[in-house]
């Protein structure tokens, strides 16, 4: 496949939508939620019309091709990560992930500790270890931000009491994105593990896991094409071996009696109730959508994109970009402010116009206050948006200012 967007825009129905007195759709809130190829909606309904039995239970034919398609999904996510599958585990969404983890390490922290995360952290990967500190008695420590939104890497953060260092691979508001790889070598050097939160990493560039040598990587299939519904933790695996289950029920156990249990392997032992399987089938659909555009070719696209938005922004007077000017380490979640407009009327006034943003501090609201604004207005590009998009998005942001008068 060529990396052609009018020709992937129509495998997207989603985006033939007319909206707001009949105005083309203008989509600029894939970090929110990808729309959906129409193959990703045919995996699911074809699992629904086909195999509709419940993965990893009966032993008829349907539940047997249940299982089948569910395990090939975690095979396809493996591979598209550079994982084994067995250190894949499904999950409802990257924050169930980074909860699971949270938890399942509370036995392992103790006073004294140090859980160690970042001022740019969405509140999924942040309120789940302001709580692990609440449990445990460990003190949460973080990297603070430079003035441009860049991870400032205090280096004497990590200590030998440093148990854990959870780290955004890529801001959802300012698109920056830290060195992974180095602090994940400073952190395994003074003997801490590494969460990398890849809601936006993933979906967005090439990811090795072994590469980056992270212990645990957490994404979310809705954000990659892929239906709502289903996330990924990959663990190494000796990681999640040393993890108890999260949560509990059929099938994660090994033996069941009325005075206690017994708990399977990873990836089984964190996956608990009937697999979402048409899910599965759906996202290892969108991989394999995305692996024909060529993961580097889709990061080369939202670099050629947001280039070309922050040449605009850059020109309107009053607008104030949050987070790296230039594209260099960053990923295409453009934030910014727009001087004497509230963010929330600034997304109105584009949605009036047809085009999606989103308003608000994005769940990240320590980013913003360090960053000086209580909110911001975001747009985010993916593989199906053109040149002429990011053009009507800065066409809009004047509309929106003419419009207030700003
Ligand atoms: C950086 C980041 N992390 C985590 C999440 C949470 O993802 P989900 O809501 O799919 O669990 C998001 C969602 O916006 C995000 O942008």
């Amino acid at each position: 496949m060529t990396f052609d967007v009018e020709v992937i825009r129509k495998d997207f129905p989603a985006l033939n939508r007319l909206v707001r007195n009949g105005k083309p759709l203008v989509y600029l809130d894939s970090g929110a939620t990808s729309q959906k190829p129409a193959s990703v909606l045919d995996a699911e309904r074809e699992f629904y019309e086909r195999h509709n039995g419940a993965a990893h239970r009966g032993s008829h034919l349907l539940s047997e091709e249940g299982t089948e398609i569910y395990e090939g999904a975690r095979a396809t996510v493996a591979g598209f990560i550079g994982a084994d599958e067995n250190e894949v585990v499904f999950t409802k969404a990257a924050t169930e992930s980074v909860n699971l983890v949270a938890y399942a390490l509370t036995s392992s922290v103790k006073a004294g500790d140090e859980i160690l995360i970042s001022e740019m952290e969405h509140h999924a990967n942040l309120v789940p270890w302001q709580q692990l500190a609440q449990r445990t008695g460990a003190t949460l420590k973080w990297f603070t931000v430079t003035p441009e939104g860049r991870l400032d890497i205090d280096t004497s953060l990590i200590t030998e009491r440093t148990k854990i260092v959870a780290l955004t691979g890529q801001s959802n508001v300012t698109g920056a994105v830290p060195p992974i790889a180095e602090v994940t070598r400073l952190a395994h050097q003074a003997g801490a593990l590494v969460l990398v939160d890849g809601a936006q990493l993933v979906p967005h560039h090439p990811v090795d896991v072994k590469a980056l040598d992270v212990d645990f990587l957490v994404f979310s299939g809705h954000k990659m094409l892929g239906p709502l519904g289903l996330g990924v933790l990959y663990g190494k695996y000796a990681a999640l071996e040393a993890l108890p289950p999260f949560l509990t029920g059929g099938d994660m156990i090994e033996v069941v009696r009325m005075e206690g249990s017994t708990f399977q392997p990873p990836p089984m032992r964190f996956e608990t109730g009937v697999p979402p399987a048409p899910e599965a089938a759906g996202l290892a659909a969108a991989i394999d959508y995305l692996g024909g555009l060529g993961m580097e070719n889709v990061a080369a696209h939202e670099r050629a994109l947001t280039a070309r938005a922050l040449d605009a922004l850059r020109e309107i007077k009053g607008v104030r970009v949050l987070g790296p000017d230039t594209t260099a380490d960053r990923g295409g979640a453009v934030a910014f402010d727009v001087d004497g407009v509230h963010p929330h009327d600034v997304s109105q006034v584009l949605d009036e116009l047809g085009i999606a943003v989103r308003a608000g501090h994005h769940c990240a609201w320590p980013l913003h206050r360090a960053l000086g604004v209580q909110a911001s207005t975001r747009a985010t590009f993916y593989v199906y948006n053109s040149r002429e998009e990011v053009d009507a998005l800065a066409d809009g942001i004047r509309y929106a200012q003419k419009f207030f008068g700003a």
